[in-house]
């Protein structure tokens, strides 16, 4: 696994106002657009481009573009849906599959409750959007649903890790080809499986509790 830790001021700041407890959703859910798109940028570095010749008003070139098939966006519901918007506004073109995932309050364990993918992966770049990376136990649990289904170049996109959660998913997928994004790597998780200092639940910060 390969990671890559943003690091530049106006995600820092960005991410400073989500964490402030203060922070009303509506602000939370466009500064999480606005963040994803600067992610994105990074996460979408090596995303297979293909050469095509244009005619510019002046001569014929050539240039590049997405190849076929093209990338597959993977929200993990429910806080991963605050990151789609900002996804696909960098790659319009971006299919887009659905995995819903809930982890049990008391054990931590994931569970794959609704799954919206095509049956074969293979050859298809997969971005995997989950805002927070806690224990690891639901990106690792997508990342093996996503192997399953013949997918081999995986990377996963959150606006907070954990230190625990990084080496959890590291482990899971040593010699595979994933590549892990972060907003920020936090100090710990807390007893409740929390991120600290964290921004709290990220799915009721968007969506408020339900
Ligand atoms: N999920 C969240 O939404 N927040 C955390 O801090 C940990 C997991």
């Amino acid at each position: 696994m390969r990671l890559h830790v943003a690091n530049h001021p106006l995600i820092t700041h960005k991410l400073t106002v989500l964490r402030d407890k203060t922070t009303p959703s509506s602000v939370f859910r466009s500064l999480t657009e606005e963040l994803v798109t600067l992610l994105a940028y990074e996460a979408t570095r090596e995303v297979r481009v293909e050469p095509v010749t244009i005619e510019t008003p002046v001569t014929t070139t050539v240039g590049v573009m997405l190849s076929q098939p093209r990338p597959l966006v993977v929200p993990i519901l429910r806080a991963g849906l605050g990151m789609l918007e900002g996804m696909v506004k960098l790659i319009p073109s971006a299919e887009v599959g659905f995995l819903g995932m809930v982890r049990d309050e008391e054990t931590l364990k994931p569970s794959t409750y609704a799954e919206r993918l095509p049956d074969d992966l293979s050859g298809r770049q997969c971005f995997v959007l989950d805002p927070m990376l806690a224990t690891g136990g639901s990106l690792i649990a997508a990342i093996e649903f996503l192997f399953k289904r013949g997918a081999t170049d995986i990377t996963c996109i959150c606006l907070l890790g954990s230190p625990e959660g990084v080496a959890a998913v590291e482990a899971a997928t040593v010699d595979a080809n994933v590549m892990l994004v972060l907003g920020a790597l936090d100090e710990r998780l807390n007893e409740s499986g929390y991120i600290v200092p964290g921004l709290g639940d990220a799915g009721d910060r968007l969506y408020g509790t339900v």
